[in-house]
Parts: C-alpha cells; sequence; structure tokens
C-alpha cells in the first residue's frame, strides 16, 4: 500500500462563506443562476458517475477511447513523475494514464468533492505500490496551491469540465494553468465538441432522468447547507442548446409561483411559474477555439486527438 494523503486547502468555513456568497448572488440575480461545483457533494459525485455510464452520455466512453489509444504517446511527449488532475472525480478513467506514466511518482487529484477524493485516492494508493497520492480539496478556479512534488508535471482536466466555465472565467482559468507549470510541465485537457445537437441535447437530458436528479441535487445541497426549503418535485430539469454561444444550458423550471425561503441567508427567493434557473453551462469546442484560448494563456496547440467518431477531443501543450 502506498501512501495517501488528504489536504484541505481552504478551512470549511471559507467553503461555507463562499456557498452562502453564490447562493445569494445567483438567487437574487436576473435570470437567476447557480455555479455548478455545488452538484458535488457525496451524493452529487455518485449521480454524476451513473450520468458517466448512461448510453447518452458519451463524453466518457469517447474520451476513455482516446485515452486507451493515446496514452502511451503522453507518457512519451511528457516522461511526467508528477500527475495532477483537476476536477478528478473518481479518477477512473486516469487509470490508463497512471497505466501509461511509467516514470510517475506521485499523483495529486484535486476536486471539491472529499467523498470522491477519498474514495479514489485510497483505492488507488492501495492498488499502486510505489505511486504517492496527494489528495487535494480544493477549488480550481480560485488560486491553487500545489504541492512540492519532483517534475515533469502533467497537469490534466479531463471530462470537458472546461466548458463549465464561461469564457471569461476559462481566460482566467487557463492563464493560472499556466503560471503553475514549468518548462517541461505539460496539460492534457478533455474538450466535448460541437455536434449535432439532438445528440447534444440527449446527453444531458437522458430517458432514466439520473441528470435531472443530478441537477436537482443542488436544490438539496442548498436545503441542507443553508436551510432551504426548496421542493425539488416543483421544479423541471430542463437542458438546451444555445446555438449561438455553442454551450448546452442546465436549468431547472419552476412549476408553479412559489417562494422558497432560505433560512440561513434571510432570503426570501421569488419563482414565477415558468421562471428557470441555471445550474450549468457546458460549451461545446472546435479544434482553432481551443488552439485560440491555449495560445491566449501561453501555451501551444502540440497534440490534437479525438475519438474515431469525432465527439470529444483531447490536446495537449509542452511548455517549452
Ligand atoms: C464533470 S465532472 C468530471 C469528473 C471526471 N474528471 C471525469 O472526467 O469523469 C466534474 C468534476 O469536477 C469537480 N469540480 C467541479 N467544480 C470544481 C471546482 N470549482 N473545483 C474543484 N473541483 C470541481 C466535481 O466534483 C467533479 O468531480
Amino acid at each position: 500500500m502506498s501512501p495517501f494523503r488528504l489536504t484541505r486547502t481552504l478551512p470549511e468555513d471559507a467553503t461555507d462563506a463562499a456557498l452562502r456568497s453564490d447562493v445569494r448572488t445567483g438567487l437574487t440575480g436576473t435570470p437567476k443562476w447557480l455555479p455548478p461545483k455545488w452538484f458535488y457533494d457525496a451524493r452529487g459525485s455518485e449521480l454524476f458517475e451513473r450520468i458517466t455510464t448512461l448510453p447518452e452520455y458519451y463524453p466518457t466512453r469517447a474520451e476513455r477511447e482516446i485515452l486507451v489509444g493515446r496514452a502511451g504517446e503522453i507518457a512519451a511527449a511528457t516522461g511526467a513523475r508528477t500527475l495532477v488532475e483537476l476536477g478528478s472525480g473518481s479518477s477512473e478513467k486516469t487509470r490508463f494514464l497512471l497505466d501509461a506514466l511509467t516514470s510517475l511518482r506521485v499523483y495529486v487529484p484535486v476536486d471539491v468533492s472529499e467523498s470522491a477524493l477519498t474514495g479514489a485516492g485510497r483505492a488507488l494508493a492501495a492498488e499502486r505500490p510505489g505511486l504517492s497520492v496527494h489528495a487535494l480539496i480544493a477549488d480550481f478556479t480560485a488560486a491553487l496551491e500545489l504541492p512540492d512534488t519532483p517534475g515533469p508535471r502533467l497537469l490534466a482536466f479531463l471530462g470537458g469540465t472546461i466548458g463549465n466555465l464561461l469564457p471569461g472565467e476559462r481566460a482566467a482559468f487557463l492563464a493560472s494553468v499556466r503560471a503553475l507549470l514549468a518548462p517541461g510541465d505539460a496539460l492534457l485537457l478533455g474538450t466535448d465538441l460541437v455536434k449535432d445537437e439532438e445528440v447534444l441535447v440527449r446527453a444531458y437530458d437522458d430517458a432514466a432522468g439520473v441528470t435531472a436528479a443530478f441537477d436537482k441535487n443542488v436544490l438539496a445541497v442548498v436545503n441542507r447547507e443553508l436551510d432551504a426549503d426548496f421542493e425539488p418535485d416543483a421544479f423541471d430539469h430542463v437542458a438546451l442548446w444555445d446555438a449561438g454561444r455553442e454551450w448546452i444550458e442546465m436549468r431547472l423550471r419552476s412549476r408553479t409561483a412559489q417562494t422558497v425561503k432560505v433560512k440561513a441567508l434571510d432570503l426570501a427567493v421569488e419563482f414565477a411559474a415558468g421562471e428557470e434557473l441555471r445550474t450549468e453551462v457546458s460549451a461545446k469546442f472546435r479544434k482553432e477555439g481551443v488552439r485560440g484560448e491555449l495560445a491566449a494563456a501561453g501555451l501551444d496547440l502540440a497534440h490534437w486527438w479525438t475519438d474515431r467518431e469525432g465527439r470529444f477531443a483531447l490536446s495537449l501543450s509542452v511548455v517549452r
């Protein structure tokens, strides 16, 4: 069994303050919105894992196909001794990278979900003698401080999670990632690609209703953490393709006119019948757009790999 360490980079009261601030800002805004990071308590992380196995949710399978085919090339191009993974979740697909990176000494999964980090981190440390697992509970949109580990470092951001950031947030995020990398380090980025609207919408509105339950889980989090009285069944899950911005939006639509109380914030939130609360944006990308966003952060697109059907891409940038 290898060492497993779990570090909380933010005190719990900072997380609580961030949730309070996001809920107050989002629920008093027009239109109403909440940031997607609050989906991921233990139940949210579990629901996300179920989503990754749904027939409609192609991104996980497509990205896995690329990793299986390209992990050897990624290892050869990077020679990474440390793998840092942002938004690592269950680290399921990461196993293909861990298998291929023969020089790897340390794996640093970074996530807001303590349950996901503990489950995945302990399992990997138990399975892989010689690999230290140093998990970080942290928000990747805030200033990240990484542990002092051997280089070169490969920083992976998989799952298309970068699409959950708005364009301005993405630019700030990529600049902060670039600042973490030294010459010889690399960024491996997973991006879901623009495709047929029907395929996209189905991926975010599955027949079994798992994505709907995931979407509504944010209401359960606000109820529990901020003593609110959202009635999840009084909202419908909606997934829409915004062709102009090339992103999917997940929303919760109020079935009736209703008032929700958030007691910890002393807030009463009025919803009109049919009013929508935006819970997630999931941007879809094209190669030139990814190249441009990386370049704006000072990163060169060195490799671009897609699955056979061209649904999803992995790009690799090595810092010179
Ligand atoms: C879409 S899931 C992807 C999980 C995994 N990488 C995959 O490809 O299946 C997003 C992951 O990022 C985490 N996450 C979301 N927002 C975050 C944030 N601001 N900081 C750190 N982790 C975050 C979630 O807990 C979740 O594990």
